[in-house]
């Protein structure tokens, strides 16, 4: 079993690159991020707020997520919730169980569980997965890039363009996001035996070869 760590900030392209090395490798691909943006929702939806009722709606959740890197599907008590986590309001919202630690702990344990169940391999991808989901992971890789080509590329992502009023309104978001994300996970900076990937001026393919490169080398 190959476990392949990949953390970093939004935007910095992981999800589409995890994905696609886990396709190449015939491993799961599991986006962590989607399961905090699925218990999101439910406090959303359930008009919870307050930390302490976070931590038990989260307990009590029935989360499923697909950990095929071709079917991209979560849902949460038996609701198929895979597109209402990319909504804007859920990813303004995202601290809201990120940054209680019990609710953390739970979703840690699922990811933890899920990972163990992984046949061949699984690529996990997040903020604090090299560092305290799977320090153990056969690889682990930090993914950097300067702001203005996260702010860019997220810009392509939610508009289809990054011409100059998509990047003006993708800016003050992926600012928002790196703010409030650095206060509950430290992914700025790689942990010791972590491999720093800056993909500043390397395209999406050249990515995929250095994290390729990186797996082959640590399964010889
Ligand atoms: O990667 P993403 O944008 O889908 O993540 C959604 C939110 O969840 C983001 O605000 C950071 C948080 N997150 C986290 O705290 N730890 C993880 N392992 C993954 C995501």
């Amino acid at each position: 079993m190959t476990v392949i760590a990949i953390d970093g900030p939004s935007g910095v392209g992981k999800s589409s690159v995890s994905r696609e090395v886990a396709r190449r490798w015939g491993f799961g691909y599991l986006d962590t991020g989607a399961m905090y943006r699925a218990m999101v929702w439910l406090c959303l939806n359930r008009g919870v707020t307050d930390p302490g009722d976070v931590v038990e709606l989260v307990r009590g959740a029935d989360l499923e997520i697909s950990t095929d890197p071709d079917h991209e599907e979560i849902s949460v008590d038996g609701i198929d919730v895979t597109a209402e986590i990319r909504t804007t309001e859920v990813s303004e919202n995202a601290q809201l169980v990120s940054s209680v630690q019990d609710a953390r702990d739970e979703l840690i344990e699922l990811q933890r569980a899920i990972i163990a169940a992984a046949a061949d391999g699984i690529v996990v991808e997040g903020r604090d997965i090299t560092t305290v989901v799977a320090p153990e992971a056969e690889v682990r890789i930090l993914m950097i890039a300067d702001e203005s080509v996260r702010i860019a590329r997220r810009s392509k992502e939610l508009h289809g363009t990054a011409d100059e009023a998509a990047v003006a309104a993708t800016r003050a978001q992926v600012a928002d996001r790196d703010a409030k994300d650095s206060k509950t996970t430290s992914f700025l900076t790689a942990a010791d035996g972590v491999h720093t990937l800056d993909t500043t001026d390397i395209d999406f393919a050249q990515s995929v070869e250095a994290v390729m490169g990186l797996v082959e080398r640590a399964r010889v």
